[in-house]
């Protein structure tokens, strides 16, 4: 509670001549009287830690006044929806000294503006409601000291993503120990998601992604429906949040619980890879300096494989290395688990030659994910254009032999420290040697 007034705080102090209104988020119709699962917005769990629906928030900088609005529900409502706090019992629960029916917003808002020349309202408000406040609405300021804000982590919301690493880390020790080959791969994705509502995390950070052989090198994938075969890798992508902060992991592993020795060279440089990478993540360094020291290491490594061929800067510079590692390194992780990368103030140029989509020089507090991943993917390794282009970079007779391989990802998050190496937040195994061993059939 305290932590979300401190916030809405450090919010009014950033915007502090005008009305700063959010809405947050509605129910969203699924077919009949069904409605997708509620997820609360980021930003108005950011800032109050309701988790209802069809609520309002509404920030006085001036006065340091902050009402919450929420819906009046009557007794049809309470028939099918059991318990909806009033006003009197949300102020003790969400510690606002203010919380009013969402049909006072309009008087309450007129009230309030008086002396204030500009809003600050997010787009659903403005949705709702383009004439009330009348008065100009600067919904781009709005957002930019939103990201600002998100971007740097406390200590209260490091500890909650520590928790959601926790029980997401169980889950994945538990599906590296139990997967078997014939079962399907939902069976794995319900053990991870078994364990995480077991242990109290009730919602996934994002669709898990549970990929067995060939279908590791589907970047996002979601069908979770082949068989795991004997000698596969399995690739799992999965994280619980906790009070709304994402954890984002991956492990790729051998479903039968030995590395072979191509299962071996391919995971061995990935592992090195983000290793390295982790041991460099530090404040003043740019994500994007990051990623081309990842795919320097990893054109390195398919050259001494024999997939790649000539000068390593030439590999990574002409893109070769791309067809095999085609998206990035890292990004912001918190309540979304693509978060927000920072506000205005922080947006920079590109230091480096290769274009890529998260560029931020780290800060303290901030949690980042580290990502790279080594795949064999039929649609650019077949492609005539990029064949063609790649004749002398890539051995393509070679790499078409790993077809059937899928691809390697291994994925952490870690949190920028003021000095030092960061703090890992995922203590799943990831050596070869621990793997094995939490596999031990
Ligand atoms: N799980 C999505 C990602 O790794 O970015
Ligand atoms: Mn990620
Ligand atoms: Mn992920």
């Amino acid at each position: 509670m305290q932590h979300h007034a401190a916030l809405r705080k450090a919010l009014g102090k950033r915007l502090p001549d005008g009305l700063i209104l959010l809405r947050g988020g509605r129910h969203i119709p699924r077919n009949g009287d069904v409605d997708f699962v509620f997820r609360q917005t980021s930003d108005f769990l950011y800032l109050t830690g309701v988790e209802e629906a069809d609520c309002f928030l509404l920030i006085d900088p001036r006065r340091d006044r902050h009402t919450l609005f929420i819906p009046r529900i009557d007794n049809y409502h309470r028939v099918w929806l059991g318990h909806v706090p009033g006003p009197r019992e949300a102020k003790t629960l969400y510690g606002f000294s203010q919380v009013l029916y969402s049909d006072q917003l309009e008087s309450t808002v007129k009230k309030a503006r008086r002396g204030y020349r500009k809003t600050y309202a997010d787009e659903k408000v403005c949705g709702k409601w383009r004439e009330v406040p009348r008065l100009p609405n600067r919904r781009a300021q709005l957002r930019d000291a939103l990201d600002e804000l998100r971007a740097c982590k406390t200590e209260d919301e490091i500890e909650l993503m520590r928790r959601a690493n926790a029980i997401s880390g169980r889950a994945h020790r538990k599906v590296m120990s139990s997967a078997r080959h014939g079962q399907f791969e939902y069976q794995v994705q319900a053990v991870f998601e078994s364990e995480s509502l077991t242990a109290g995390l009730k919602q996934l950070a994002y669709p898990s992604i549970v990929a067995a052989g060939a279908n590791g090198a589907v970047l996002h994938y979601h069908r979770n429906n082949a068989r795991l075969n004997d000698g596969d890798m399995l690739l799992i992508d999965a994280g619980a949040e906790c009070g709304g902060y994402a954890a984002d992991i991956t492990r790729t592993f051998p479903v039968n619980g030995k590395f072979t020795n191509r299962q071996r060279d391919i995971y061995s440089i990935v592992l090195r890879t983000q290793k390295t990478c982790i041991e460099r993540a530090r404040p003043g360094v740019v994500s994007a300096q990051l990623h081309v020291l990842s795919m320097t290491l990893i054109a390195e490594g398919l050259k001494s494989l024999g997939l790649l061929r000539g000068e390593v800067s030439g590999l990574v510079e002409g893109g070769a290395v791309r067809l095999f590692y085609p998206h990035g390194l890292t990004h912001m992780l918190g309540l979304d688990v693509h978060d927000v990368t920072g506000g205005r103030k922080r947006r920079m140029a590109n230091p480096t030659k290769i274009p890529v989509r998260f560029v931020a020089r780290l800060e303290p507090g901030f949690v980042i994910t580290m990502e790279p991943g080594i795949y064999f993917i039929k649609a650019l390794l077949l492609d005539p254009a990029l064949r063609r282009k790649h004749r002398g970079s890539i051995d393509f007779t070679k790499a078409e032999k790993f077809l059937d391989f899928g691809g390697v990802r291994i994925e952490d998050d870690i949190v920028i420290q003021p000095q030092g190496p960061p703090l890992n937040l995922t203590t799943v195994p990831k050596e070869i040697s621990d793997v094995e061993e939490c596999c031990e059939r």
